[in-house]
């Protein structure tokens, strides 16, 4: 069973501390933390948790990548990138333990020039080929076109289910294309129908609008949970009580989550439940760490599930 997860758009985000943080002049830094950013990157390390491989895919900036690269060779997690010009965005985020305020800046990012992009585009179209499911989720950098999702759906589409988490004009132009499944929050599924919502029948009646041509549909809720939309049927989960961490990675245990649910042959409330279980296990912990398939099993059915249509 192959996997291919794309990643356009990695960042690092770096967590420093300072004494005191001195605006125009030095201040002297300790490294906290280090993370990496990459939806698709993480869909591949939640499945690797699971015991399931995936190839890692997209375009990584030449500059200050290495540590990216070290930590999916650690993580196991096979990787084939197109390697472009520029640096890998740095959100940096300062600590100043004098007033333990947060002080973020947040790097843009390089445009990633156009031949680097077609040279991703025929490295996905051959990777995509041998790959039964193609994961495609985050952000594009500067450079890319309004259609460019869209023409990675229609090529993996050939030989893959499509799984896709993103947002505004890619996710609008994309869903044309028709997807096997997509994923958005539900302030990005409100984006997409151009309407907000009152109650969850209201978002139920649209996903099964949207159900003609996309067969799986997702919108998650954050702490409210989730609805699922299969075969002209929707459900509703609503998790069970957590303390909360961090909602890093949350959207993308959930992405992960229905990968395996679906290689596993999980029915459809199985599946909602395990997707659900996944994300809230993750919103419980704390940073950029993530749920385990053995505690993901274990609290399942603590999920509530409820048919909305
Ligand atoms: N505070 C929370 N409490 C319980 N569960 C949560 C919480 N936040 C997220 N979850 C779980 O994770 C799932 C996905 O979260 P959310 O809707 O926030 O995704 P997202 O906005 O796509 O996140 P991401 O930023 O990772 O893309 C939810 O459906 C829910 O199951
Ligand atoms: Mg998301």
């Amino acid at each position: 069973m192959n996997i291919l997860t794309v990643t356009l758009n990695p960042c690092l985000d770096k967590t420093v501390r300072v004494e005191k943080l001195n605006i125009s002049g030095l201040s002297r830094a300790e490294i906290e933390k280090v993370d990496f950013g990459g939806k698709g990157i993480n869909v591949s390390k939640i499945l690797k948790n699971f015991g399931t491989d995936s190839i890692s895919t997209g375009i990584m900036p030449m500059g200050n990548s290495r540590p990216v690269f070290d930590y999916m060779a650690k993580k196991e997690i096979e990787n084939d990138y197109v390697i472009s010009n520029g640096f890998l965005r740095t959100n940096l985020k300062v600590l100043d333990l004098s007033t333990n305020e947060i002080t973020e800046i947040n790097e843009k990012g390089p445009e990633i020039e156009e031949k680097y992009i077609n040279d991703f585009a025929d490295k996905f179209t051959r990777l995509s080929a041998m790959c039964e499911y193609v994961v495609i989720s985050g952000s594009l950098p500067r450079g890319f076109s309004e259609d460019f999702y869209a023409k990675l759906v229609e090529i993996a589409s050939v030989s893959s289910k499509v799984i896709l988490d993103c947002d505004g004009i890619q996710l609008k132009n994309a869903i044309e294309k028709k997807p096997y499944m997509i994923k958005p929050n539900i302030y990005e599924f409100s984006g997409l129908m151009g309407r907000e919502y009152k109650t969850d029948e209201e978002i139920a009646e649209d996903m099964l609008k949207l159900n003609k041509d996309i067969p799986c549909i997702i919108v998650s809720m954050g702490e409210d949970g989730a609805m699922f939309c299969f075969e002209g049927q929707v459900i509703k989960t609503t998790p069970f009580e957590i303390e909360f961490g961090s909602s890093v990675c949350a959207g993308d245990s959930m992405v992960g989550a229905m990968v395996y649910a679906e290689i596993n042959d999980f029915d459809f409330e199985k599946t909602a439940r395990f997707a659900t279980a996944c994300g809230t296990l993750t919103a419980s912990k704390k940073g950029s760490e993530v749920c385990e398939l053995q505690e993901a099993l274990e609290n399942m059915d603590r999920i509530k599930v409820e048919k909305v249509k």
